[in-house]
């Protein structure tokens, strides 16, 4: 007999391996324990498993803090399976039989923490199923909030259910995402599922967030009604089939989207729709449920074998609008994705048609239309948010107002404050009268530091009267009366100008100079602090002495960077930078070296040398600021060193350098068009954070492409703030004697009424958008003479010539209308008077739309580039490579 052979063994041994492996790969927890979704069966007993999905679901537990639970007792399970809206629900009915209702507070909000790192996009999905569970026979109305903003409006009158479904992104770890229920006088709001789901960041490419309008079509597909979701969509997306009057067809193999983002389920592709008479088009008129900016998403997937050298080559078109037609080839199962621009009218038609070459009929697979809805609100400063939060936490304050945004919407701000109205919200009063308040006043009052009005009377609270209530700049009303305050009033607050502090009914609290028992007391802190004050003061003046300059600056620096080891001393100095060995770049201050610190982290080391342009002033100038900014577009400070012989500043590297080489000739590797765009948005969020985002807007002064640094992920960061100042009043200029700004890049307005305004930044990034489009600065030297960029584009573009414009190293590699639109944006920065040029925070707006337009061809995975012809109305030559 022979033995086995060896490989049947090995085989043999290899494929229980594999069947144990799979065993052991079987998740202990519930699926979509750790991939991120939450999933809350609103006003559910328990946390439990579905049957049907696999998916963990969880009780409203840590979520929100008020409503009842109601869960529907037998007789309505005999209804639900009447009502045919649950066959649009592929859930279990275990989430619709139990809801949370809302009977009291005008808003409820559940806040959700997901556990991912910054700039997540998200898929929030909320359910709501009538039910009569209250027996008022009649179902509410209510409106559905995120965050701040208006999502959409819940009508229950006619329909016995509804779901609602949000793309959006988290633009930090930190940020919560609040979904609210507002009442509007129509009835209860209730609600029985929220769902999130985490997405690919590449997904969905354009303004959020976005309102899935129309659902998603899983076309072609026969089982009327059938919906897929997870776990054959891996992102938990719901899909329904459309059928029309055109021909189905459908295969049975497993359509691999692997190499696509967007991932979707091969059962949703394997079907597809094609024109009854194979020689016809393929034509959907779509009719949206609102009004606004609409995004489709077409999915195509090759699922039938054609015959060797045959192909399915088919021309998009939207709105019978030729020019914006896009061609595209299709690959045996390779999914491609295409998206529209954006559609502002109420429907949309679209065809898809064979291409003259083609060889087989155009098809189908699915689509997708969503919203783009307007974000009008403007959430409370973080500052006052975090603060106020900590005071509800502090005093464990539970009003039933005190739920989502503090401030806004207006209609909606918590009882006890009032708020500044604007762009940059604060809480300006807060009353907590009669609040039962216990413990001492708390610190974290501190941060609402555009009080104006403080009201803490009548409740217990005890201690002192803290100082630091003195320090609030504008406040101008404090009553702590009827409390049991002890101590004395510190003369702070008597020395503070404008002031009525309301006090009566402490007993504890001493009111007056005259008081007993402490009369020697004060005098002896007094003399005791003014001694301990003029030792001090002493001393420094000795230090200053020995150092000569910028004492205080040093005790600054050296107090906020302290505590985190960022203050370096002049042998570290030599030591990260192994004795100044490699020059990475010259700066205003001088040059600029590669440092490694202790745990190998790149930085790089600014040394301000004696004979820099910029002084020491400067040096110091832009030490503080970037102690105070924080941006992902800001270059970051990580040290900094202040001694006689050494001065520096040390930031966070950046791998690939400044724009200015990035773009310059000598650079084998050039930049594409749509990192080009990519930079422009990123360098516009960081000076939109500049101008808008902070206390004070800072001006930058000196924005040009060497200032603009890129690390090795592509993100752009600007920096050197030497030159910046701080605005104290936003709507006056600063008249500047100071010369400031980089000649070509300088506003010209500037330079003649030495106005300063954040206007004559938006110049400067005009020019740096022109050089990442055109790929040529300011100002040339040609043979003997001086070319301006400004005469040089004129009349290029009256002539329509993009292809004479746009940098010729990009080998016509972009699409004619976002380099248009970039153009314009560009042009509208550079006119002449300030007054003309738009805000930081339009043409960020308008760079987006630029690079979701771009983008959303780049994500058309598979198509390559040159397969499409796209051309916006300006063009009037097409791109050379196309078709
Ligand atoms: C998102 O999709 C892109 C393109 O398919 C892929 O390269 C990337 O790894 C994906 N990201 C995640 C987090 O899956
Ligand atoms: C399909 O359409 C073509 C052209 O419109 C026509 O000539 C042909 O007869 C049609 N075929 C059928 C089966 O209707
Ligand atoms: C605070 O609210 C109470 C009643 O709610 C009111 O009597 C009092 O005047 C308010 N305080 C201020 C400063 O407005």
């Amino acid at each position: 007999m022979k033995s086995t052979p060896l490989w049947k063994l090995t085989l043999q041994v290899f494929v229980s391996f594999i069947i144990i492996a799979s065993h052991l790969a079987r998740p202990v927890v519930a699926e979509g324990g750790d991939s991120g979704f939450i999933s809350i069966d609103c006003g559910a007993s328990r946390d439990y498993v579905d049957d049907v999905t696999g998916i963990q679901y969880q009780t409203d537990e840590g979520f929100i803090e008020s409503g009842t639970n109601y869960e529907l007792s037998s007789p309505a399970n005999e209804l639900l399976s009447n009502i045919n809206c649950l066959s649009n629900f592929p859930t279990g009915e275990r989430q619709l039989m139990t809801l949370r209702s809302f009977s009291e507070g005008r808003r409820n909000c559940y806040a959700l923490k997901p556990k991912h790192e910054i700039e997540q996009k998200y898929l929030i999905r909320a359910l709501f199923a009538y039910w009569n569970y209250d027996s008022k026979n009649q179902g509410p109305a209510f409106d559905l909030y995120l965050g701040v903003n208006y999502w959409t409006t819940v009508y229950l009158f006619y329909q016995p259910c509804q779901l609602h479904e949000i793309i959006l992104q988290r633009y930090s770890n930190t940020e919560i995402l609040q979904v609210c229920l507002v009442n509007t006088g129509q009835g209860t709001p209730f609600i029985n599922t929220l769902e999130l789901r985490p997405l690919n960041n590449s997904l969905y490419p354009a303004p959020l967030p976005l309102y899935a309008d129309f659902g998603r079509a899983d076309v072609g597909a026969r089982l009327s009604p059938s919906t897929t979701r997870y776990k054959d969509d891996v992102y938990d997306r719901l899909w329904s089939s459309y059928y029309d009057q055109n021909d189905p067809f459908e295969t049975n193999v497993e359509v691999e989207a692997e190499d696509s983002a967007y991932k979707l389920p091969s059962e949703v592709l394997r079907t597809a729709l094609q024109p009854l008479n194979h020689s016809d088009l393929l034509t959907f008129n779509l009719i949206f449920q609102k009004m606004g900016q609409h995004y489709l998403f077409l999915h195509f997937a090759e699922i039938q074998k054609l015959p060797p050298g045959h192909k399915r080559i088919m021309n998009v078109t939207f709105d019978d609008d030729n020019s914006l037609s896009q061609q595209l080839t299709l690959e045996y199962l390779k999914p491609i994705t295409l998206c529209s621009n954006k559609i502002t009218k109420g429907y949309i038609n679209f065809t898809i048609r064979a291409a003259a070459a083609s060889d087989a009929p155009p098809i189908l697979n699915a689509f997708e239309v969503y919203i783009s809805l307007p974000q009008l609100n403007f959430p409370t400063a973080t500052l006052d948010v975090n603060a106020i939060m900590q005071i509800k936490h502090i005093y464990g304050i539970c009003r039933i107002s005190w739920q989502g945004d503090p401030c806004v919407p207006s209609k909606l701000t918590w009882d006890g404050l009032n708020c500044s109205s604007g762009d940059n919200i604060r809480i300006i009063s807060l009353n907590l009268s009669s609040s039962k308040l216990t413990g001492q006043i708390a610190t974290a009052i501190a941060s609402l530091e555009k009080l104006e009005s403080l009201d803490l009377s009548k409740n217990e609270l005890i201690g002192p009267l803290p100082e630091f209530l003195a320090t609030l700049p504008n406040l101008r009303l404090i009553d702590v009366s009827g409390n049991k305050l002890t101590g004395s009033i510190p003369k702070a607050f008597r020395e503070k100008a404008n002031l009525e502090l309301r006090v009566a009914n402490n007993p504890g609290l001493c009111q007056t100079n005259s008081c007993k028992g402490h009369k020697f007391l004060i005098p002896l802190i007094e003399s005791v602090s003014a001694l301990v004050i003029v030792s001090v003061l002493v001393s420094l003046v000795i230090w200053r002495f020995r150092k000569k300059r910028g004492i205080a600056f040093y005790l600054y620096m050296m107090e906020i960077l302290k505590p985190k080891n960022q203050v370096f001393s002049c042998s570290e100095v030599l030591c990260i930078t192994n004795n100044l060995e490699t020059t990475i770049g010259e700066g205003g201050f001088g040059k600029v070296y590669l440092g490694t610190l202790s745990d190998d982290t790149q930085v790089a080391v600014k040394l301000l040398s004696p004979s820099s342009r910029q002084g020491y002033r400067e040096f110091q100038l832009e030490a503080q600021l970037l102690t105070v900014i924080h941006h992902r577009n800001l270059v970051s400070l990580v040290g900094f060193c202040d001694e006689n012989d050494v001065k520096a500043l040390i930031y966070e590297y950046m791998d690939l350098g400044d724009l200015n080489a990035l773009l310059s000739d000598k650079n084998s590797e050039v930049l594409k068009w749509n990192e080009r765009l990519q930079v422009a948005v990123d360098a516009a969020r960081g000076l939109e954070y500049l101008h808008d985002g902070c206390n004070t807007p800072i001006i930058h002064r000196d924005l040009k492409p060497s200032n603009i640094l890129l690390n090795n992920c592509m993100v752009a960061k600007i920096s050197d703030f030497g030159l910046s100042r701080e605005f104290k009043n936003e709507k006056d200029s600063h008249l500047s004697t100071q010369p400031a700004g980089t000649l070509g890049y300088i506003d010209p307005e500037f330079q003649r009424s030495r106005k300063l305004n954040k206007k004559s930044d938006i110049y400067s990034f005009g020019m740096i958008l022109l050089q990442l489009i055109t790929g040529h600065p300011p100002i040339r030297r040609e043979l003997e003479d001086n070319c301006f960029i400004i005469d040089w584009i004129r009349p290029k573009i009256e002539c329509g010539d993009i292809q004479g414009i746009v940098d010729l190293r990009l080998t016509g590699e972009f699409l004619a209308a976002s380099a248009w639109k970039a153009i314009e944006i560009a042009m509208s920065c550079i006119a002449p008077q300030s007054i003309q040029r738009p805000d930081i925070s339009y043409v960020l707006q308008e760079l987006k739309d630029c690079l979701v337009m771009e983008m959303c061809l780049a994500n058309s995975n598979g198509i390559p580039r040159h397969s499409i012809n796209h051309s916006g109305q300006l063009d009037s030559i097409s791109t050379p490579s196309a078709r």
